[in-house]
């Protein structure tokens, strides 16, 4: 029998994800991997994954929230709204919040997701479709360019409901939380709300635990990263080279996820014309994830242009939903 011949496809990276990618690594000092790549389509399965485990309880505690207060969130806003998600994921822990909606207006609602996985977004589609009196439009774009688009099709009237949720604006570097929070702002009218998750401080042994999960999944999805760029930008990482670390960083507040290097090595990323080397233990930072607290999310707000009308905690898992209105 002739041996068969498996020939990998390569989907190539964009152009900005290969100049991110050839910056972060060939720095001098910590070497990086911008945490946006870890969600191609392995990434964001693996941590719709990590959103099951019991030691996570990030996305949990953010959708009991959403599902507790969803009617009290609604009461909030004017009539008629238009919703538009930032990183909507597929959709689960916003469909809540979107019957409420529905309900409490008795009319039609426009929610548009702003997705950049294509997959998560038609997940995400397929999730909500059945909710009366709900028009889904998804837009496969970054965050701004989104938000962009969203604002250009709002009529008179309508207020804009923005939702940053999951505690995802704690993977933004400071102070890039903030200049997000300005941009967003900058799209907003007055009047128009943004309703954002953030995860809350907590003790150590339970971030550690939540980051580093006895199952592996979070390693799995760290070292995806890698994978990916072996995927998409033809490098020859050896993924059993690495070990995935999750530290805290006590002076930022943040759970720090990286991926050492068990071996001196070099690596090759031939689509980059790069070679890097790395020593022993030396290690590539891949995300940072911070943790607030509430009279952090009110100045973040404030010196973002916005007041805080709402906020409500969950008593499981310390994480925050903030109604933050625009000046
Ligand atoms: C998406 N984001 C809010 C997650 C977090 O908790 O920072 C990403 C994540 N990284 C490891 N586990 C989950």
């Amino acid at each position: 029998m002739r041996p068969m011949l498996i020939h990998a496809v390569r989907t190539p990276a964009s152009t900005e994800m290969a100049a991110d990618i050839y910056a972060g690594l060939s720095r001098p000092g910590q070497k990086e991997l911008p945490s946006k790549y870890l969600y191609d389509e392995v990434g964001s399965a693996l941590f719709e994954v990590i959103s099951a485990l019991p030691e996570y309880g990030v996305t949990r505690a953010d959708e009991r929230l959403l599902r507790r207060h969803a009617t009290e969130i609604v009461a909030h806003l004017k009539s008629p709204v238009i919703v538009a998600e930032l990183g909507s994921g597929a959709g689960k822990k916003t469909r809540g919040l979107l019957q409420a909606l529905s309900h409490h207006h008795r009319q039609r609602t426009s929610y548009y997701p702003i997705e950049i996985s294509a997959s998560a977004l038609a997940m995400c589609e397929r999730e909500l479709r059945d909710i009366d009196c709900l028009h889904v439009v998804g837009f496969e774009r970054e965050y701004l360019d989104g938000l962009l688009e969203v604002a250009a099709r709002r009529r008179q009237g309508e207020q804009l409901l923005v939702l940053f949720l999951g505690g995802t604006i704690g993977n933004f570097e400071h102070p890039a939380e903030e200049r997000f929070l300005r941009q967003v702002r900058d799209v907003l009218r007055p009047g128009d709300a943004l309703l954002l998750g953030t995860d809350l401080h907590k003790p150590l042994p339970v971030l550690l635990q939540a980051y580093d999960d006895p199952l592996g999944v979070t390693a799995a999805f760290n070292l995806n990263l890698l994978a990916r760029v072996n995927r998409e930008l033809g490098a020859n990482f050896v993924l059993e080279n690495f070990q995935h670390e999750a530290r805290f960083n006590t002076a930022a507040n943040s759970i720090e996820m990286h991926l050492r290097s068990k071996v001196a090595q070099s690596v090759t990323i031939p689509d980059l014309g790069l070679t890097i080397t790395l020593h022993r233990d030396e290690t590539i930072w891949t995300e940072s994830s911070h943790k607030y607290t509430r009279e952090e999310i009110l100045r973040m707000a404030q010196v973002s242009g916005f007041h805080c009308r709402g906020q409500w905690i969950d008593g499981e898992w310390p994480f925050a939903e903030s109604l933050l209105i625009a000046e």
